[in-house]
């Protein structure tokens, strides 16, 4: 699982346009690796729970791909 390769580019097509640079829906940003492991926790919560995006989710592929990586100790990798 690779942060640079897979989860952020999962982020950026799907969470930064209202949690990056121009937004910042409930003070959250999600665009680098930083912002996202403050967030870390909420994130996993709202990703598993097919809270975020607010549009149906992401799908259980991409689900699993971010539990993946949190699993695996969520790297700067
Ligand atoms: C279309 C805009 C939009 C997108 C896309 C979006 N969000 Fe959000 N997000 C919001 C809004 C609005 C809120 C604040 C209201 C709420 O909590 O429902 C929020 C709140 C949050 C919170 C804070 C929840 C809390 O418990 O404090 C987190 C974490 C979050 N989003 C993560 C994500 C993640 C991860 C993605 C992508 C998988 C994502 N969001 C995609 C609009 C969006």
């Amino acid at each position: 699982m690779s942060f640079a390769n897979q989860i952020l580019p999962l982020l950026k097509a799907n969470c930064v346009s209202c949690h990056g640079p121009s937004q910042q829906n409930a003070g959250v940003r999600l665009d680098s690796y930083n912002v996202v492991k403050t967030n870390l926790t909420a994130a996993t919560n709202a990703i598993a729970n097919g809270i975020m995006p607010p549009t149906g989710g992401l799908s259980t592929a991409q689900r699993q791909l971010f539990q993946n990586w949190v699993n695996q100790g969520a790297l700067n990798n």
